[in-house]
């Protein structure tokens, strides 16, 4: 075979690259309709999950403009987001939950999603109390993505085995386990100290001490008797006491972590919502054989749930019409199962096949079902599911300063809590 001179080679080489441009030029104009995404999904397990809507979105030809902002719980996101609405010029789409969807909605900045729910028969599909938090007005604005349960205990098996101790069940198990734990030289509680975990690990507390009608009479309906009385008290100081179980360095440490922390070996247990399941899962690890969970210590009745959503702006055109393929391919069963299996979560959709999840997210579902029959099924005050977001920005300032306060008492800080909701309101 002639070796092609310089000239035909150069020849070759131009016009593939002409053709290549033109190409790319037309992909660009194919892919022009494009979603920009407002989320925290930031850490391994939560990456991995939200590239799963990525890919998911570029594979119908539409593009993908991330808008990640790092930070568990979402404060900052929701800052971020906030300065972009007030400057004119919000996102496609974003991480909103629970009451602060109705709050985007009043000012009037959300988009409908009723065409795509309409020929999705999303009305069928979707639990009705969830369905209920998705609309505004009457209209769906968004779209739910998961079921999390933040009422976790987490546990590596090889550290509660050189301590001699079992899974714990109730907070005195939760504490004689973790002196144990201590005296084989181990931490015993993983802990991020930064408000929002605080929070996290207070509301499966108080949901322990408390039962569920004091923690919705508390945390969601904000009863002052019920936020200033001596449950809370009780709440309060069982909370505190737990900062013996967690280690010196836990202060603005993230949640993902002192997740780490736990898959290593240096700490015992966390108590965190089953997105940590993400980072055991994205370190290929096996439920119930390389790691271990159960309900929080005294809340095996109770399910705190926080449901992810993606509330979609007010935009046009094209970018309307990429908006729209999201919310619909957000409740596909597609989407569903591989977000759910890398997220930790369980689907949004009851009707889905659920053979391929662990058994952390089985016992997810089942206590689900169990605890919405028999009433034990709460919002998450911590993750935005319960209250609007001043009254939930005020309740962490409340537990976070008493948390870390070297004074505080308790019936102070319980005092504070009734002031707080009231201030809030
Ligand atoms: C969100 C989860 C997220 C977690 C940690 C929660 O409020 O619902 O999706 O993984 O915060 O960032």
């Amino acid at each position: 075979m002639p070796m092609p001179t310089f000239k035909t080679s150069f020849k070759k080489t131009a016009l593939a690259l002409a053709t290549s441009v033109t190409a790319s030029l037309a992909f660009a104009s194919a892919q022009a309709a494009e979603v920009e995404v407002l989320h925290w999904w930031t850490s391994g397990g939560e990456a991995r999950a939200a590239n799963v809507l990525k890919e998911l979105m570029e594979a119908e030809g539409y593009g993908w403009e991330d808008f990640a902002v790092a930070g568990g719980g979402g404060e900052t996101a929701m800052t971020v987001l906030k300065s972009r609405a007030m400057s004119g010029n919000p996102p496609s789409a974003a991480q909103i939950k629970g009451p602060e969807i109705q709050e985007w909605g009043e000012l009037g900045l959300l988009g409908e999603l009723d065409e795509v729910a309409a020929a999705e028969g999303w009305d069928e599909l979707l639990p009705g109390t969830v369905a209920e938090v998705m609309r505004h007005d009457g209209q769906y604005v968004a779209v739910p993505v998961n079921v999390h349960r933040v009422n976790w205990l987490w546990a590596n098996p090889e550290v509660l085995e050189a301590a001699g101790v079992e899974m714990p069940t109730t907070l005195d198990e939760l504490f004689a386990a973790g002196e144990a734990i201590r005296e084989a030289g181990f931490i015993p509680l993983a802990h991020g100290g930064q408000a929002w975990q605080d929070a996290t690990v207070f509301e499966s507390v108080l949901l322990a001490t408390g039962g569920t009608a004091f923690y919705q009479q508390a945390l969601v309906d904000l009863d002052p008797e019920a936020l200033g009385g001596e449950q809370m008290v009780e709440a309060l100081t069982t909370f505190k006491r737990l900062r013996e179980l967690m280690d010196d360095d836990m202060s603005g440490r993230d949640w993902n972590i002192a997740t780490s922390m736990v898959i290593e070996g240096s700490a015992g247990m966390q108590l965190m919502g089953d997105w940590a399941k993400g980072e055991f899962t994205a370190a290929g690890l096996t439920a119930g054989e390389d790691y271990l969970c159960a309900a929080a210590p005294g809340t095996q009745d109770a399910f705190t749930f926080n449901i992810d959503s993606l509330a979609m702006f007010r935009v046009e055109g094209e970018e309307r019409e990429a908006q729209h393929a999201l919310a619909r391919l957000v409740l596909e069963p597609t989407f569903q199962e591989a977000f759910n299996l890398a997220k930790g979560s369980i689907p949004a959709r009851p009707d889905l096949d659920m053979s391929e999840f662990d058994s952390c997210a089985r016992q997810s579902l089942d206590d689900f079902q169990r605890t919405a029959e028999e009433g034990g099924l709460v919002p998450s005050m911590a993750h935005g599911m319960a209250v609007r977001a001043d009254v939930q920005g005020a309740i962490f300032d409340v537990v976070t300063n008493y948390f870390n306060s070297r004074d505080m008492a308790a019936e102070e800080a319980a005092r504070r809590m009734v002031n707080a909701a009231q201030a809030a309101l």
